[in-house]
């Protein structure tokens, strides 16, 4: 019998269902939420009440493009956390809900686990090449830069972290002070094609080990960007595509530095990146290009599974499911990844 895999997650702004048979993915249904737009960042309480609204329409509509009954399902797999707990409780309650309707398990997984594994959501006349074990993934999301060893589906460990800002975080917090909107990261992705990235230069930190620290090239931009404007008020506008260019260049040499240490470390060469940054093609094409110099065999993931989706959950619920993990109805949802 197939194992069909119901994943639902609910962590922070876009609410997503998911069905897959077998570890093939059969539909991922994604409602991102736009009532944030107007305020540069995520309102929690909107978040959660937008989940609600989205939650059963979501979950019908993933089940019907897979063809799947929800008697079919074998087990609903759900974002415990790390993420917004309002917004966790919605997923959460709902999957312990339809449990219960359907006599099924249900299977909690952590968040940032469902990046790590999204490289192993295999799709129907797709190419479906997956990492092997040991592999080395670059996390960088709005809420987490980090580096994890990955020796199963189910082991790994972070071997670096941020001490303070998440990359994504300087995005789009850098957007935003600059004015050229929310999330900051596609917009000056977009904005560092047209420019030159050596004409600027930032702080770079130094922080021993693997972790990472990104509050001060932040603050170095921020700066920068005040001090020219007060001299030309047009600086901004006039040179928005170097700026982006260079403060992206320099978020790139920041997570590269620290992953090439870490790949020499361990001698590990399977290198895979998640997380909504690793959407950004500054750091996709500097992946593949250290990778070829190094000999690393790289694995970027498509971007419909970089930003939070259902898919990456299914995949991981998947694997717990193997290996016999249910989770009980008194589960509560943890904020945090160290509550985990
Ligand atoms: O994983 P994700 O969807 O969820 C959170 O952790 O919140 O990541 C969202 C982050 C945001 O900071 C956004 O600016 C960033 O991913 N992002 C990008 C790009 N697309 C999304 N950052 C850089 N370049 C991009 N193309």
């Amino acid at each position: 019998m197939a194992d069909i895999i119901l994943g639902i997650e609910s962590s922070c702004d876009d609410t997503s269902a998911a069905v897959i048979r077998d570890g093939f993915l059969l539909s991922n249904v994604i409602a991102s939420q736009q009532v944030h737009k107007d305020f540069g960042g995520v309102v929690p309480e909107l978040a959660s009440r937008a989940h609600e609204a989205n939650i059963v329409p979501v979950v019908s509509q993933a089940l019907t493009k897979a063809g799947v009954a929800p008697g079919d399902l074998t087990a609903i797999a759900f974002t415990r956390g790390p993420g917004l707990l309002g917004s966790l409780l919605v997923g959460t309650s709902f999957a312990k809900a339809l449990g219960v309707a359907l006599d099924k398990p249900i299977i909690m997984v952590n968040h940032l686990q469902g990046h790590i594994l999204a490289n192993f959501i295999k799709q129907e006349g797709a190419e479906n090449r997956q990492p092997a074990f040991p592999y080395l993934c670059l996390l960088v999301s709005g809420g987490n830069s980090q580096i994890v060893r990955v020796d199963s589906p189910l082991q790994f460990e972070i071997l670096g972290q941020t001490i303070d800002d998440a990359v994504g975080e300087a995005f789009d917090k850098c957007s935003k002070m600059m004015g050229l909107g929310y999330p900051g990261g596609p917009v000056i992705d977009r904005l560092a094609k047209l420019g030159d990235p050596e004409r600027f230069h930032f702080a770079k930190p130094h922080i021993p080990g693997l972790d990472y620290s990104f509050s001060g090239v932040k603050t170095s931009l921020l700066y920068f960007v005040r001090d020219e404007m007060a001299k030309d008020p047009d600086f901004m506008e006039k040179n928005k595509e170097d700026i982006c260019a260079s403060f992206q260049k320099t978020l790139i040499d920041i997570l590269m530095d620290k992953l090439i240490k870490a790949a020499k470390q361990t001698g590990i060469r399977e290198i895979t990146i998640g997380g909504g940054v690793s959407a950004n093609s500054g750091l996709r094409a500097r992946i593949e290009d250290e990778g070829r110099r190094r000999r690393w065999n790289t694995y970027l993931p498509e971007f419909k599974f970089t930003t939070d989706n259902a898919a990456m959950i299914a995949i991981a619920g998947y694997f717990h499911y193997l290996a016999g993990e249910r989770t009980p109805l008194d589960v509560a949802p943890v904020s945090r990844m160290s509550d985990f």
